[in-house]
């Protein structure tokens, strides 16, 4: 048995938007995902993240490239793929026809579950996702939370081997994200390798083995978070404080010559300079002609998010929505 439960092969996605406009939303990208592991997929939106998830699990044909999952072709033969896999989609795939129950119901029984396993499994689920009073409800009532809950419980009903969650936190309130993750976890420890993307940094930093970041369709890096931040010098961030911050003071930082990227986070100006140790008398000269006083000034430590801007010159912030 390989080591490897998903192995992805130069794979490319083109979407034809019109007559004479194409884009390449996956420019062949290649990784492979061990078995067993939580595996971080970042990248800003239209990165290509959902593209990529929606190729491996069958839902789109690729245009180029090949996948296998645990040793069989995905492209040659979508049905044996489909049956080791479960998917919480970016999107409300459920059926609103079905009650919450049938949801869960019809889902096992395609993957071959039989009735009594079905039912038992329903039962827990609903109640562990705080969905028992309402199975009997239609899923077209359901506010956004509790629609994600219950395709997060339908995508687990057949013991996937492999779990693809695409943002699957997103619009869940901070007590059901505590209990999908503890669910993620206990399935992961039973087995289940889980392919996770998501726009909150500490969740890869806390959960995942290994984080790949994708950008404009490719694959920018893999390795663990540790790995990842070894990649960025640690001491050439500069963090500033100033009485009055303008937004527009990061865009005239980039044009200082030592600085190689400038956001603004959390009320804090973050140079990205282009060494280590950086000179702050350039810095200090330049901050005396912006009419505010300094308050502070300071080398900091790289996090995950410092890796994802400094590898996508995009800021995540923790809405769902990239910048
Ligand atoms: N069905 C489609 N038709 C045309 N273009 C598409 C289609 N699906 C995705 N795209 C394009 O492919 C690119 C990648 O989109 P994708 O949804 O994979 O990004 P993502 O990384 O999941 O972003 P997000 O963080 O916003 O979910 C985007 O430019 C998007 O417009
Ligand atoms: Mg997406």
């Amino acid at each position: 048995m390989s080591d490897y439960i998903l192995k992805v092969e130069n794979l490319k996605k083109e979407f034809q938007l019109s007559k004479t406009r194409k884009i390449e939303a996956v420019k062949g990208i290649s990784f492979e995902v061990k078995r067993g592991e939580v595996f971080g997929f970042l990248g800003p939106n239209g990165a290509g993240k959902s593209t990529t998830i929606s190729m491996i699990t069958t839902q789109k044909e690729a245009t180029s490239g090949e996948i296998f999952i645990d040793g069989e072709s995905v492209v040659r033969n979508p049905a044996l793929a489909h049956k080791k896999i479960g998917v919480v989609a970016q999107h409300n795939n459920l059926d609103r026809g079905l009650t919450a129950r049938e949801n869960l119901i019809y889902h096992a029984k395609y993957f071959g579950m039989d009735d009594a396993a079905a039912n038992e499994r329903a039962d827990e689920y609903l109640e562990k996702f705080g969905l028992k009073d309402r199975e009997h409800d239609y899923v077209r009532g359901f506010s956004g939370g509790m629609a994600q809950r219950l395709k997060i419980a339908r995508a687990i009903m057949h013991n996937p081997d492999i779990l693809f969650l695409d943002e699957p936190t997103t619009g869940l309130d901070p007590s059901y994200r505590a209990i999908l993750w503890e669910q993620m976890l206990a399935l992961n420890k039973a087995g289940t390798t889980i392919f996770l993307t998501t726009h909150y940094m500490e969740e890869p930093e806390q959960l995942c083995d290994r984080i790949a970041i994708v950008d404009k369709g490719e694959l920018k890096a893999i390795g663990t978070a540790d790995e990842l931040k070894a990649l960025i010098p640690t001491s050439n961030i500069v963090s500033i404080k100033l009485a009055d911050l303008k937004p527009d003071f990061a865009e005239q930082a980039k044009t200082l010559p030592e600085v190689e990227n400038a956001i603004i986070q959390n009320d804090v100006l973050l140079l990205y300079m282009k060494h280590e140790h950086p000179d702050f008398n350039q810095i200090l000269e330049w901050i005396k002609t912006l009419n505010t006083s300094l308050q502070n000034i300071s080398l900091s430590t790289s996090t995950l998010d410092d890796v994802f801007i400094h590898i996508t010159g995009k800021e995540i912030i923790n809405n769902g929505e990239g910048k």
